[in-house]
């Protein structure tokens, strides 16, 4: 097991590439706390994990709720090992026809919640001198059209991965990204067939990813098989950014 008796916090963990985390964290030995807007759906995977997990509904966008969440979580388990800033909201257009409302709420939940998230939790992680923080980016952190405010998140999570990496590291603190490709969660599952055909078309792997295989690069860099490893991203795309 490789994250016996660790506490992560996973935010975006009712579905997707965050429930397949949970769950992969939890049978790796980790305790998880799931964060969501959906109770619904954390209730019902909560109930799935046992006694390994429990849930917090809450906006990551609102300070408040995040500073009651963190003290919370301080009081019930004393330490908080590792963060997994994985939810993300897309809302496309082209940046012509992008509006106001689109760019903020893209950049206040991929970039800002992480933002506000790390700054309650890391004194605990300096206070315990030991902690990951693991973000979530993508492909589409080198551009891609219709996504402006998506893929200026998803590219700003990375610097802020790098500072961190390098503001944390005299404390023990490790931070690294996750980059995902296409990946079959209900994030993508909206995507037209014909479009997906030609999304396919362009892998090397000749597939989507399926989301357990993101959460193993989350658990690889979650433990210590990863503790020279701080201020990286690991592209998990089935070589879609290879050859330019
Ligand atoms: N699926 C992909 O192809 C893909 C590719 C690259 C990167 N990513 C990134 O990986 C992460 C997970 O993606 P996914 O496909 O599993 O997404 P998803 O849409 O399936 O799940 C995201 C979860 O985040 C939650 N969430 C959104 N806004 C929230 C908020 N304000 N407060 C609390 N919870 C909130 C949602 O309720 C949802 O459960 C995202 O950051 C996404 O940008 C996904």
């Amino acid at each position: 097991m490789r994250l016996k008796n660790k506490v992560a916090i996973i935010t975006g963990a009712a579905q997707g590439i965050g429930e397949a985390t949970a769950r992969r964290f939890v049978a790796e030995g980790a305790y998880v706390i799931l964060v969501d807007r959906q109770e619904e759906q954390l209730k019902n995977l909560v109930s799935q994990l046992n006694e390994f997990a429990s849930y917090y509904v809450l906006d990551i966008t609102n300070r408040d709720a995040l500073s009651k969440f963190v003290k919370d979580v301080a009081d019930k388990h004393k330490r908080i090992d590792i963060l997994v800033n994985n939810a993300g909201i897309t809302k496309d257009s082209l940046t012509v026809k992008m509006t106001d409302e689109a760019w903020s709420d893209v950049i206040n939940v991929n970039l800002k919640a992480p933002f506000m998230l790390v700054q309650e939790i890391f004194p605990m992680m300096k206070e315990q001198n030991n902690g990951v923080i693991l973000n979530a980016s993508s492909v589409s952190s080198l551009g891609n059209i219709g996504q402006a405010n998506y893929a200026a998140s998803k590219a700003g999570i990375i610097a802020m991965t790098k500072t961190w990496a390098l503001e944390f590291a005299r404390y023990n603190v490790r931070v690294n990204a996750v980059a995902p490709g296409f990946t079959a969660t209900p994030m993508v599952n909206t995507v037209p067939e014909k479009v997906k055909d030609a999304l396919i078309d362009k892998i090397p792997l000749k597939r989507f990813a399926e989301p357990e295989e993101i959460a193993a690069a989350y658990c690889y860099l979650a433990s210590d098989d990863a503790k020279y490893v701080t201020g990286q991203v690991l592209f998990v795309d089935g070589g879609l950014t290879c050859g330019f």
